[in-house]
């Protein structure tokens, strides 16, 4: 039995759908299989991120509705053993419970089911948070996501006793020791979520997200942060790395 874990945000553009394909990679590059989910009904992405958007025939509704198999709705991607379902284009006519129970018929076949959510606040990350067996929050440096951040983890824990833990994505060290924004260890340690994982941004995967590209075409160490957090995701005891500030600006 696999694991679905859903991606989330508090705040719009904080790189999940980029975070689901590159994650999703990585961990087909260990070893596992997996399938991720586009669960940004009406405003799919995830396929453009991994490049198959011209192989779409299918969505999550048919697998729900059981019109169609797995082979015929799954896209297989290149790299180890990942598939793709991709998001209906409008919200689907299909009840929570089937929903629930097509995700768990994913989960017998993979060792991780990835689902790329929309915002916390979007109807459909209300639908698909209670099927999953853990939450990745991505956030961002800055009061502005943190704040956002902490009012997801808040919705989060009313609707469940889910999992929850964190990535700092966009991360720029130089923003942490001139002072402007906390450490990403202190942002965890008061919103209260494990740090799953540190991913600095980078101009030459700014457009990664449209461009399908695959993780051996990231640059090294943008690869090595998302291998790392892979492993974690795995259950592996990945030291993080920690960064100190001048000064802590807003919650010291
Ligand atoms: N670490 C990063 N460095 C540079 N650009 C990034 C990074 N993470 C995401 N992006 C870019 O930010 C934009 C928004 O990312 P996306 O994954 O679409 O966000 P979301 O799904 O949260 O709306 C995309 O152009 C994506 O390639
Ligand atoms: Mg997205």
């Amino acid at each position: 039995m696999g694991k679905i874990i859903a991606i989330t945000s508090g705040k719009g553009g904080s790189g999940k759908t980029l975070l689901t394909a590159a994650l999703g990679l990585a961990l087909a590059e260990t070893g596992k299989k997996v399938c991720l989910v586009d669960g940004c009904f009406g405003m799919r992405g995830l396929d453009i991120a991994l490049g198959v958007q011209d192989q779409v025939v299918f969505d999550l509704a048919d697998l729900c509705e059981q019109d169609y198999t797995m082979e015929q709705v799954m896209i297989k991607l290149r790299g180890g053993e990942a598939y793709l379902v991709a998001a209906p284009q409008w919200e689907p006519e299909v009840t929570d419970k089937q929903l629930a129970r097509c995700l768990e018929r994913l989960k017998k076949r993979f060792d991780y089911v990835l689902l790329d959510l929309p915002v916390i606040m979007q109807p459909a990350a209300r639908r698909l948070v209670p099927p999953a067996d853990e939450i990745l929050l991505i956030t961002l440096p800055g009061d502005a996501a943190a704040r956002n951040t902490e009012r997801a983890a808040a919705m989060l824990r009313e609707w469940g006793d889910v999992p929850i833990s964190l990535i700092m994505n966009f991360f720029y060290k130089g923003l942490v020791t001139s002072g402007h924004v906390a450490p990403p260890d202190a942002i965890a340690a008061y919103l209260d979520i494990p740090l799953a994982g540190i991913v600095p941004f980078s101009e030459l995967i700014y457009n990664a997200a449209f461009e399908g590209r695959l993780l051996d075409e990231y640059p090294e160490k943008i690869r090595a942060a998302l291998l790392r957090i892979a492993q974690r995701l795995d259950g592996k005891a990945v030291p993080l790395k920690t960064y100190h500030a001048r000064r802590l600006p807003w919650h010291s």
